[in-house]
């Protein structure tokens, strides 16, 4: 398996088509362009031995002068951050360690290139295999839990992790 830099001329199909089949989230093509053009380097791909996608995450940086939208507690103001927007892997490769591996890269270029000091994102409370990755193996906390945060009602918890300079 191999884990590269998501590229926006070869990979936003794949990508796209990996959200609409994995999660109930989806965007449209301009978020996925938006945010692989304007952080480049943050947002990874894994692709198996013939090149095909088989998982991806999708971040985005937030600046200190922009809205904290994304921020998972008040009080982070002024703080450049990273932000997960999406993240999955096709389920015939699950639990083989993809995920871990791109949270990983994403993390690392997250506060290498931007300085970013934390990385946060939603998920949704009954999402298990989420909450394993993000808690147990990643050492993220929840922060908040966010009331009827998606479409369908569920709560989202809001998780932070802070990222080593
Ligand atoms: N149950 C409990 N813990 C789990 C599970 C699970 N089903 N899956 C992963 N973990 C934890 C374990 O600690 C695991 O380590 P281990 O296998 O040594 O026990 C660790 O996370 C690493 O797991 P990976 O193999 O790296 O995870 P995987 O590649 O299987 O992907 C993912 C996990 C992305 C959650 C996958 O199940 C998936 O695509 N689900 C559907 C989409 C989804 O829910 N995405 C996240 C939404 S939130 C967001 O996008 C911000």
């Amino acid at each position: 398996m191999n884990i590269r830099l998501a590229r926006v001329t070869d990979d936003l199909m794949a990508m796209q088509a990996g959200n609409l089949v994995n999660l109930p989230e989806n965007y449209n093509q301009k978020l996925w362009i938006y945010h692989l053009m304007t952080w480049p380097q943050i947002s990874f791909v894994a692709e198996d031995p013939k090149g095909r996608i088989v998982g991806y995450v999708l971040a985005k940086i937030t600046e200190p002068d922009e809205a904290e939208e994304d921020a998972p507690t008040g009080g982070d103001a002024g703080v450049t951050h990273g932000h997960i927007n999406s993240l999955s892997v096709f389920r015939t490769y699950r639990r083989l360690g993809i995920a871990k591996k791109l949270m990983l890269q994403s993390q690392h270029a997250m506060a290498t290139v931007y300085r970013a000091k934390f990385v946060s994102l939603h998920v949704r409370r009954s999402n298990t295999a989420a909450l394993g990755l993000y808690r147990d193996a990643l050492g993220f906390d929840v922060s908040q839990i966010v009331a009827g945060y998606y479409a369908d009602k569920e709560d989202a918890y809001a998780m932070k992790l802070v990222l080593s300079p």
